[in-house]
């Protein structure tokens, strides 16, 4: 069976992980710290993406060299927390284009209400790059990833920063085709659907709105 969850223990991903979870680290320092993580999490997201050979003229002579072979990105943060990791990852592949997922549980129906959402027109054509960075029960991201599956796109990724077991059960249980890359999988979820001993309210965090 193939693997389908990559935890990204690189040290500087672990090494920015701690001040991210750090209660006294402010907004201005969370973000940029999101954004990094995202960046290093994209790189490991992207090592299988396909090369092919090509020449360069370099000041010195013609280099047989290599570029990645055609394969399109797309990015979708699941709002609002998402969006704190999209310039980090833009910053890996700034071609890359971004569409935007916003739901919730209906409380009643306990059905997705879609709020939100916005696919790049041509999204059959390209691999897509889930961004979440808190997968706590994992019910907003099962939904937007199946969201996601009716458009078609080539292939799916799942990237976070903090999981929580139950998250990755929901997750790799509704979705087995899909992979996950997270930097940390943490002990469990409270009774509040906090993530322990995570890092706390990653959209509040990020945007401020303690
Ligand atoms: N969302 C968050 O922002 N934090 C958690 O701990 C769980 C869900």
């Amino acid at each position: 069976m193939e693997k389908q969850v990559f935890i990204m223990d690189h040290p500087l991903i672990q090494h920015k992980l701690t001040y991210l979870r750090d209660k006294t680290t402010g907004s201005k320092d969370f973000r940029q710290l999101v954004s990094e993580i995202a960046m290093l999490l994209c790189y490991e997201a992207t090592r299988d993406l396909p090369l092919e050979e090509t020449t360069v003229e370099t000041p010195v002579a013609l280099a047989k060299t290599k570029i990645i072979s055609g394969r399109k990105l797309a990015f979708v943060p699941i709002l609002r927390a998402g969006l704190g990791m999209v310039d980090g990852v833009l910053q890996m592949v700034p071609a890359a284009k971004v569409g935007h997922i916003g739901l919730y549980r209906d409380p009643k129906t306990l059905k997705p209400v879609e709020y939100y959402s916005k696919l790049p027109c041509d999204i059959e054509q390209r691999d897509v790059i889930v961004l979440d960075p808190m997968l706590a029960t994992g019910g907003s991201s099962v939904d937007a990833i199946t969201i996601i599956k009716r458009s078609n796109p080539k292939s799916i990724k799942f990237m976070c920063i903090i999981a929580a077991p139950e998250g990755i059960k929901a997750v790799t249980e509704a979705h087995p085709d899909i992979q996950l890359y997270c930097a940390a999988v943490d002990d469990h979820l409270n009774e509040h659907g906090y993530i322990v001993p995570g890092l706390g309210d990653a959209g509040d965090r990020i945007f401020g709105t303690l």
